[in-house]
């Protein structure tokens, strides 16, 4: 080697090694950027989120990331953590946990960015409307609105805000979170849950409320009532589940899951609070109001149970089976690693296969693809979601005809049929 070759190689080493100081001195400082969809590699935990099916998509709705950055987990405060955009898997295409894309779209309003919302879809008009939810810390909170998320085919969309009509008033009303939301073609509706100094501007102290609250598409009207409205009258219900079931009787049904019965008058743990028992379980028609109550056989969820998530399945013949998974009791202190399905007309529940990923709380369901369930994030521990999910992406996936669960969505799975096991027992009878 001559000199001037010698000088050259000098100079290229130490380029690189400025080049390579300046990106040690880069990574891990305070301002290295965040990502709503961090790489499959970078993802280590999504919770909080909620997730709905709209125009051949999945969106997946507020909610927390907790991602490695540059090598390394970032342990970043809730604020960080939230998800700023609307988020979207398609649906008429198979994929992979560990590979599919998820796409992300930017949000109008700072303020959108929420945990445990309630989330309303309106699946005739391609929307869904968002209420409720918590700001973590109660930081950057706006007063209330209903927004309305209008989807296109392309797995986006755009944000707005409802004007409501008639009805109550939203100043009326107590915004809350833990409230068991679904809707039923025509309407939203929440009951109970939880109004905070985080989830309602100006408020505080913690009380669980009483009512149900529904919200009709087509006039925008809010209503709010307890006794002959509420299937619970106007007792207090926090952390329950629930699932509307059309094709039984005039209006169908929404059955209801889970939760305790919360304080209207102070403030206690929600693991002291008495609660509903999943052996008895509470059903209501969402246009006359009648209530009804039955005691379910088989499997029987433990309870006291909260945070788990619930997808329904008709199939050709009448029968209707709802899943439900995971969750915590907060009375005893620790988290479910668990599936059952509870099949009518029977109200029978059967346990399902342990599911892969171990505990799950605060994660989302969805019934996808004719027959599948695709559950969304979740936590195992009280950690903010830093112990890093064994399922890619968090994206776990069930098939409720063959009872096992999946890495995998098929966009050609065949129609919904019960499993065997669910239609032996209807043989027995
Ligand atoms: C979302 O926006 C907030 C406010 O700008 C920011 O602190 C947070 O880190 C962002 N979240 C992500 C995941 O980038
Ligand atoms: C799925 O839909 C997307 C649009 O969202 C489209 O680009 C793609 O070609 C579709 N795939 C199939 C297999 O139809
Ligand atoms: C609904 O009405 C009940 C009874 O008046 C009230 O306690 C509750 O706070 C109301 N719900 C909401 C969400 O405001
Ligand atoms: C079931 O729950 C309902 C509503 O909470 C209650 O009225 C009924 O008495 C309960 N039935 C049994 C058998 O516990």
């Amino acid at each position: 080697m001559d000199k001037t070759s010698v000088t050259a190689a000098h100079r290229l080493t130490s380029a690189l090694v400025t080049s390579l100081l300046a990106a040690f001195l880069t990574a891990g400082t305070a301002d290295a950027a965040l990502v709503d969809v961090p790489s499959p590699d970078n993802y280590v935990r999504r919770s909080l989120a909620r997730a709905t099916v709209l125009n051949n998509h999945v969106y997946i709705e507020g909610g927390q990331i907790v991602q490695m950055e540059d090598g390394f987990r970032g342990i970043r405060g809730r604020v960080e953590n939230q998800v700023n955009s609307t988020l979207s898997i398609p649906l008429n295409e198979s994929w992979k946990s560990e590979s599919v894309t998820i796409k992300a779209t930017p949000k109008p309003f700072t303020s959108l960015s929420r945990n445990n919302w309630y989330l309303w879809t309106d699946p005739k008009e391609g929307v869904f409307y968002a209420w409720g939810g918590y700001w973590p810390f109660g930081q950057e909170m706006v007063t209330d609105e209903v927004y309305k998320f209008t989807a296109d085919d392309q797995g986006g969309g755009e944000w707005g805000v409802e004007t409501l009509a008639n009805g109550v008033r939203l100043d009326q009303l107590n915004p809350g979170e833990a409230g068991a939301f679904t809707s039923t073609g025509t309407m939203g509706i929440v009951i109970g849950g939880q109004s905070t100094p985080w989830t309602q501007l100006g408020r505080d102290n913690t009380r669980q409320l009483s009512g149900m609250v529904t919200f009709d598409f087509e006039s925008k009207a809010m209503m709010n009532g307890t006794q002959r409205f509420s299937p619970f009258g106007d007792t207090p219900v926090v952390g329950a589940s629930a699932e509307y079931i059309s094709g039984i009787g005039e209006n169908g049904i929404v059955m209801v899951f889970g939760g305790h019965v919360g304080r209207t008058d102070k403030e206690i743990p929600i693991g002291e609070m008495d609660f509903f028992d999943m052996r008895n379980i509470t059903f209501f028609d969402p246009v006359t109001k009648e209530a009804w109550s039955q005691v379910t056989t088989g499997d029987i969820p433990p309870s006291p149970r909260i945070g788990f998530c619930t997808a329904a399945f008709s199939t050709k013949e009448g029968g209707h089976e709802v899943f439900i998974f995971g969750g915590e009791n907060k009375r005893d202190t620790l988290v479910y690693e668990d599936a059952y399905v509870l099949s009518l007309p029977g109200f029978v529940w059967t346990k399902l296969p342990t599911p892969p990923g171990g505990e799950r709380m605060y994660h989302t369901c969805v019934a996808v693809g004719n027959r599948q369930v695709l559950s969304v994030g979740g936590r195992e521990t009280e950690d903010e979601g830093q112990k890093p999910d064994k399922i890619p992406q968090g994206l776990l996936l069930f098939d409720m005809t063959e009872l096992k669960w999946k890495l995998e969505y098929d966009a050609n799975a065949a129609v919904y049929k019960s499993a065997s096991s669910i239609k032996d027992w209807y043989k027995q009878r």
